[in-house]
């Protein structure tokens, strides 16, 4: 499993649902042993991860010959069956053999017979220290690529950062919830989803289903899986005071077909309402401008603390949870926060700090 760097530990709780216990984690993977329906089944449900890699060989080698040799060994036919296009990312380390693109070219030489014009089989090979281990793409286009999101404001997060965002900050999907700087809405879309039972893979295609090993029936009871849903969904609000950003995520919830269970509203934070007194504390989950590419030079100082003091007094109780860059500024909205994620987002480190409002 392919996952954003810092939600490995959130990729393995999903994958403990589905029945999977992993057996290794390491920066941005969790590797596990999968039955063919789990495998489906990962694609379909798997919020928070980038792909689904299937092992197809490890082995040692540190010459050309030796790796041709072990590339011949390889029975290619479960995944390759000539109607699709292998594509190749090599990387190697610390390894005899650390010509990226000559190991790439003695892979295209050896797998089977393959279309030219047919859809991309990723195939990943690492080496570090001669061992090989090569890996064969499950997914297609990336997890997170749900399909929805065309509409993009400033400095989106991928929906599956989003949805880890929801899961490690702790919001129960039954109770309300709120981003008020949701920009192009992927928060406030994905709490939606997972609000309303959809799987993040439903409706869309997945590069296993071109196998020549690939199990209709199999995949069939997966997706009959996918399609129940959840009723009694809580109130969910998504609002910015910027009104592109408003519309860009209503259409993008149009899109994801969600759009009837979220308020947008165009308003300041500062304009934050309360929800019904008798609703039972929500959870707010939010990414404020970090500056740089949002905010260049912008008081950020004074925006968080709005943030905090709007919090308390609107929403006392509520759970939170806020993606930074700079908990110093973080500060500001609360102090005492508790860092639940550290991530690497778009080469920044960045911070999801939860706690609850006073
Ligand atoms: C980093 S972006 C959020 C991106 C969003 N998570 C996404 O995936 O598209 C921060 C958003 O905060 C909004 N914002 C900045 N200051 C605000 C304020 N005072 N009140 C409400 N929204 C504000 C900006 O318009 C911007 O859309």
């Amino acid at each position: 499993m392919v996952c954003p760097p810092g939600l490995e530990e959130v990729v393995a709780a999903e994958l403990a649902t589905l029945g999977v216990r992993r057996t290794r984690t390491e920066k941005g993977g969790v590797t596990c042993r999968l039955t063919t329906r789990q495998l489906y089944a990962a694609n379909m449900f798997l919020r928070c991860a980038t792909r689904v890699l299937v092992r197809a060989a490890t082995f040692t080698v540190r010459t050309f010959a030796d790796l041709q040799r072990r590339l011949g060994e390889v029975d290619w036919s479960e995944w390759l069956d000539g109607t699709t296009r292998p594509a190749f990312r090599v990387t190697t380390r610390r390894s005899m053999l650390w010509h990226d693109a000559a190991v790439a070219e003695r892979f295209e030489a050896a797998l089977p017979g393959h279309a030219v014009d047919g859809p991309e089989q990723l195939i990943v090979v690492r080496a570090v220290k001669d061992r090989f281990v090569v890996s064969i793409d499950s997914s297609g286009a990336p997890l997170h690529q749900r399909g929805w999101r065309l509409d993009q404001a400033k400095a989106p997060l991928r929906e599956s950062v989003a949805a880890g965002l929801l899961v490690a900050s702790g919001w129960d999907p039954t109770t309300s919830f709120v981003d008020p700087m949701c920009g192009s809405g992927t928060i406030a879309i994905e709490a939606a989803m997972m609000a309303a039972g959809r799987a993040p893979g439903a409706g869309r295609s997945f590069r296993f289903q071109d196998w020549s090993g690939f199990q209709p029936g199999t995949w069939a009871s997966v997706t009959t899986e996918a399609s129940t849903s959840v009723t009694g969904a809580p109130a969910i609000v998504a609002a910015d005071r910027d009104a592109g950003a408003v519309e860009s995520a209503q259409s993008n919830a149009e899109r994801a077909g969600v759009a009837e269970m979220i308020q947008f509203r165009q308003a300041p934070i500062s304009a934050l309402e309360p929800f019904p007194s008798d609703d039972a504390p929500g959870h707010m989950v939010t990414n404020p401008p970090w500056g740089g590419r949002v905010s260049p030079g912008g008081d950020l100082r004074n925006l968080y603390a709005t943030l905090g003091r709007v919090g308390n007094e609107k929403l006392p109780g509520w759970g939170l949870g806020l993606l930074v860059a700079d908990r110093d500024l973080a500060r500001q909205v609360r102090p005492g926060l508790t860092e639940s994620l550290h991530l690497e987002l778009g080469g920044r480190r960045a911070w999801l700090l939860t706690g609850r409002f006073a």
